[in-house]
């Protein structure tokens, strides 16, 4: 798919067949996921590829009881690690590139998930113990995003933007 017609085409989908997510598919998304570019290219996040039910129920719960977490056949968790960016880049490095880095490896998973027939949805709204405690992350590693993946079990709503002469100043 080319990439206009990937951006203007992906949209949220919060209902998921239960059919699994095939593993070479899997692969592509952790793959685009590592292509994403990183503060000193540290790459300071870890990615939890969940299957197990039990876990997403508790990830669903964590994420202040959205079911259609639970109801994906794979999630992937996107955590900062704040330890890997603060040692080379110390406080700017764990406030804010570990958390950049987290976010754009989600961005790149999400935009290859629609070039390959998957749906998704952003997840930003859980408590982030919960969510590290599902997951059995350490302290060191705090969740970013949650990203619930399958085929469609309903048709995407459409949103709206913002037009850019809001959005974008010029100067
Ligand atoms: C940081 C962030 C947090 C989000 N959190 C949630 C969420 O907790 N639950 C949810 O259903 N959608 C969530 N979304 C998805 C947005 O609602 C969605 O991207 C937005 O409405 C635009 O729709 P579209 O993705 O179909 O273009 C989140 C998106 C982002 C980027």
């Amino acid at each position: 798919m080319d990439y206009a017609t990937l951006i203007e085409e992906r949209h949220s989908l919060r209902a998921y067949q239960p059919t699994e997510v095939e593993e070479d598919k899997l692969g592509s998304l952790l793959h685009a996921a590592n292509r994403a570019p990183s503060a000193g290219n540290l790459q300071a996040y870890q990615i939890v590829a969940v299957r197990s039910p039990a876990t997403r129920q508790a990830l669903a719960r964590a994420a202040l009881d959205q079911d259609f977490v639970a109801q994906a056949p794979l999630v992937l968790v996107f955590l900062a690690d704040l330890g890997r960016a603060r040692r080379k880049y110390g406080h700017r490095g764990e406030t804010l590139y570990s958390l950049q880095d987290a976010t754009i490896a989600c961005a790149y998973a999400q935009l290859a998930a629609h070039d390959l027939g998957l749906v998704s949805c952003w997840v930003g709204a859980f408590r982030k113990d919960a969510v590290r405690q599902a997951v059995g992350a350490p302290p060191e590693q705090v969740p970013v995003a949650l990203l619930p993946l399958g085929y469609p079990a309903e048709q995407p709503r459409i949103t709206s933007r913002r037009s850019l002469s809001d959005l974008v100043r010029q100067i």
